[in-house]
């Protein structure tokens, strides 16, 4: 390996991305994921259709971009990872914790994600060999070995760093992604279900506004598939140079998530409905309804499926990719370590948490899956609104945003301070309810 010193302990050796649009490519991969397709298509479907998209909408709006943009401003201030922005930005005091609290979220998503990730490879091979369904007497052997592929993948990206991983395989991949969703999605509308499909997706009714656990739902599921709230994008951002405009490239990352994701959605849902399936298939819907909607198509059917689950693997590593960096810098900087070493460390942790999924024992992807969307990430999302807001310098924070002055710099900087530390806040108190009377 050519880059020895990347401990990471002194700035000058920090890595950063090559390119300017390198940054925002990475960003996009990160929030384009299973969040997007597997996660969007669950709550969408069970959560009542197009009332929930709408409430997405309002929450990726007065949420999802204001964090976003925290996120920017102080990973692209401090040029450190999750943890250590805040000991450089708040030196001796608590708000370090928010990172590690990210490093953790990080560890707990990266022990399902990359059990989807594999079944999504299994998937991808089963169709392109002509099959439509996984052999049921696979045994949970092939899980781990799909489960390993997955993480080895992703580990390869991250192994060789920023610029030659990490900025490279979101340069090849996202604009793959965009020009297979666009066919798929477009496919998926000649199939007969479109008009169904299309009216479930965009046709509210009304009467669903008024429930509170779809608005959980659509929060946590804003944060998720934004990649917020754990220092994916403060650590994505600490590679960034000065010169960028953060307020228009946070704006183009979530326009860009929130396109693929109802794009993903206009794919899904026609071709549910056109094979008279049940939109509310929850997490089945993408491991179960929809390959036996490829299996029912016909002589495309099978093409369908491998494109549809190649599309999704890619989505999937760019995002697991960046759950991965997140403790990998930390680890770096902290344990002084070299990016091969804190990788193989790192990953090999995660797989270990990981496989009690992969056997079906002790506790399921919904589960971590719940803890991680719906309390760590809106968790750590109100930690770097307060922290923006209140606990960091007033006109450093509109200086550094480079909203500056600026009107919207004023209405960006109350939304941290009370908008949207108030509406977690809330959340936070119907999730514990809920979560004391119904579990998880
Ligand atoms: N945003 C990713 C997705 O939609 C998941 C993710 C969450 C990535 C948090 C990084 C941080 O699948």
């Amino acid at each position: 390996m050519a880059e020895v010193k990347q401990t990471g302990l002194e700035t000058q050796s920090r890595e950063q991305w090559v390119t300017r649009s390198g940054f925002m490519l990475a960003a996009v991969g990160s929030a384009v994921g299973l969040g997007n397709i597997w996660g969007f298509s669950h709550a969408l479907g069970t959560s009542g259709g197009a009332a929930f998209l709408l409430v997405y909408l309002i929450a990726i709006v007065i949420i999802g971009y204001p964090v976003m943009m925290a996120e920017f401003t102080i990973g692209r201030k401090a040029q450190s990872d999750a943890v250590g922005t805040f000991e450089k930005l708040a030196p001796k005091t608590p708000w370090f914790i928010t990172g590690l609290l990210g490093v953790g979220a990080a560890f707990l998503i990266m022990a399902f994600y990359p059990v989807l990730g594999g079944m999504v490879a299994q998937f991808f091979v089963v169709f392109l060999a002509g099959g439509t369904a996984v052999p049921e007497a696979s045994g949970p052997w092939v899980g781990v070995a799909w489960h390993l592929i997955f993480m080895i993948m992703t580990v390869a990206v991250v192994i060789l760093g920023v610029k030659r991983g990490i900025e490279k395989a979101n340069k090849f991949l996202m604009p793959l992604l965009a020009v297979m969703l666009f066919a798929l999605a477009a496919y998926g509308l000649t199939l007969g279900g479109a008009r169904d499909g299309l009216a479930f997706m965009f046709t509210p009714t009304w009467a669903s506004l008024g429930d509170t656990s779809m608005w959980l739902t659509a929060i946590g599921q804003a944060f998720f598939s934004l990649s917020l709230g754990m220092g994916a994008l403060i650590t994505y951002s600490s590679y960034l140079k000065q010169q960028e405009r953060l307020p228009g490239t946070a704006a183009g990352v979530v326009g860009m998530d929130t396109g693929i994701a109802i794009l993903a959605g206009i794919m899904i849902f026609p071709a549910v409905f056109a094979f008279g399936h049940d939109p509310a298939g929850g997490g089945t819907l993408v491991f179960g309804t929809l390959p036996a909607v490829f299996g029912e198509m016909g002589a495309y059917g099978g093409l369908f499926g491998a494109a549809f689950f190649f599309l999704l693997g890619i989505a999937a590593l760019s995002s697991a990719v960046s759950l991965l960096e997140v403790p990998v810098a930390y680890f770096m900087r902290r344990f002084n370590m070299v990016r091969q070493k804190a990788t193989l460390v790192v990953a090999t942790i995660m797989t270990i948490i990981g496989l009690p999924i992969t056997f079906g024992v002790w506790y399921d992807t919904d589960f971590v899956y719940g803890i991680a969307a719906t309390f760590l990430l809106p968790l750590g999302g109100l930690f770097i609104c307060l922290f923006v807001g209140w606990g960091w310098n007033k006109n450093e924070a509109l200086s550094s945003s480079d909203f500056g002055d600026s009107t919207l710099g004023i209405i960006w900087l109350w939304i941290l301070r009370i908008v949207a530390p108030a509406l977690i806040a809330i959340l936070f108190v119907y999730k514990v309810i809920d979560v004391v009377k119904n579990g998880f």
